[in-house]
């Protein structure tokens, strides 16, 4: 059983734990968010809405969503300290682990002065995360690339500052593209949150032991850059260089089929998904879109990817094994047409998946039944034996 935890006993145990945040029909291919169906969300959204909706567990009237937009607005800066914690880190550091630092060094700003028993320190925290990752994700990208730092500007929108903030510069107004801001927003729609995948169960876990939200969210980071999980859009994009040319699919795709080859085709398979992951679907629009906007549409990477799906999917090993693109399959290629580099893939990801983390963290914390996660084990080493003195070990 693809257990996870449950509240059994007043322990954490790997079973499976209850939510009211998301729900996915792996069989189905279908993902709803507090009911709604990702593809109306997408559709008809954008993602602070969805923001708003994970959060309070229904959609925003007119005044809530502009209400909730400006108190989102009021936490976008960084303290100035923070924005020296940077300089700590070699230039070429991988952003991921930067965000890890960063993140987690919030603790030390806010940490001391919250009582996260009080829901309105626990809605300030989730303000000021959500609020914050572009703008630290931005400073990241930023200080890899040498450039300065850019502060918000609350004129623009959610994704529109953010695109701001990582593309433009002091000396020059930016203007979006509004297609590619749609995208992006989109993309961050699709990685809000879903359901107990290893970074969200990781946040859970961090926070049952009361460690504050901020430091939950570093631990939810460092687990999201692993190539099994949020690293994998990175991965694909690097596996879609190396195979270069569509007449090289078959090659790899008899590597991903060779048990005594560890190569996995990135951006295929899932836990849950039996059937396409409908981000996937929606992700594949995405591109289109983007590409046709800058006239890409013959963009090498996205036809090579057409086609290894294509292969894939008509393959009796990825058919008999259930394997379906997931939502990191596309993600690559989309945001690095947008402009976003390679190793800023998974920041992206964590910035949406910041809205997941922290509502399952808010679920959990509030939950009378929680308590301390405490997984057990199945022991399978040595039985009970006596030391020998050190003169009598041969
Ligand atoms: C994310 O949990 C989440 O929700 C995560 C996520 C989220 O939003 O948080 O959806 C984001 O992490 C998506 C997944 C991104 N990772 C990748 O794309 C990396 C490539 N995928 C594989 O590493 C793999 O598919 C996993 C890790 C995602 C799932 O692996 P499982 O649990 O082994 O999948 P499975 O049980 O369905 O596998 C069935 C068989 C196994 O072989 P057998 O043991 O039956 O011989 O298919 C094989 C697997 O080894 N298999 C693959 C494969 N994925 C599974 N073979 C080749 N290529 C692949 N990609």
């Amino acid at each position: 059983k693809t257990g996870l935890f449950t509240y059994d006993s007043g322990f954490l145990s790997t079973a499976s734990c209850k939510s009211k945040v998301t729900f996915i029909d792996g069989d189905k291919g279908e993902l709803l968010y507090r009911g709604y169906p990702i593809e109306q969300l997408a559709e008809n959204c954008n993602f602070l809405e969805v923001t708003y909706l994970l959060k309070n567990g229904e959609l925003p009237n007119a005044k809530q969503k502009t209400d909730f937009e400006r108190t989102i607005k009021n936490h976008t800066m960084v303290h100035e300290q923070l924005a020296k914690f940077f300089s700590g880190f070699r230039r070429d550091a991988h952003p991921m682990a930067v965000m890890t630092g960063v993140v987690g060094a919030l603790s030390a700003f806010y940490h001391d002065a919250m009582d996260f028993s009080d829901a309105e320190h626990r809605n300030v925290s989730f303000n000021r995360l959500v609020a914050k990752l572009p703008t630290i994700v931005a400073m990241a990208y930023k200080y890899n690339t040498g450039a300065p730092f850019m502060y918000p500007d609350n004129e623009l929108d959610y994704t529109a500052n953010f695109m701001r903030m990582m593309f433009g510069n002091p000396c020059e107004k930016y203007v979006p593209n509004p297609v590619l801001v749609r995208a992006l927003d989109t993309i961050f729609t699709l990685h809000a949150d879903h359901e107990q995948n290893a970074s969200t169960s990781t946040v859970r876990l961090a926070g049952s032991s009361g460690a504050n939200p901020f430091a939950c969210i570093a631990a939810g980071i460092a687990c999201l850059w692993g190539p099994a999980h949020g690293g994998a859009n990175e991965a694909c994009l690097q596996m879609l260089e190396e195979i270069g040319d569509v007449s090289r699919v078959p090659e790899f795709i008899a590597r991903a089929k060779d048990k005594n080859d560890s190569f996995k085709l990135m951006g295929f398979g899932h836990r849950v998904y039996k059937n396409f992951d409908p981000r996937a679907t929606l992700m594949r629009k995405v591109c289109n879109e983007v590409l046709t906007e800058l006239g890409l549409q013959n963009d090498r990477l996205f036809k090579l990817a057409m086609e290894l799906e294509r292969i894939a999917l008509e393959d009796p090993y990825f058919v008999e094994k259930k394997l379906y693109p997931n939502v990191d399959f596309y993600s690559g290629i989309v945001q690095k047409a947008i402009g976003i580099p390679t190793e800023m893939f998974t920041c992206i990801f964590a910035l949406a998946r910041t809205v997941g983390w922290m509502t399952q963290w808010e679920e959990m914390i509030t939950d009378p039944e929680y308590k301390i996660g405490r997984p057990r084990q199945l022991y399978i080493g040595a039985a009970k034996r006596d030391v020998v003195p050190l003169a009598q070990r041969g």
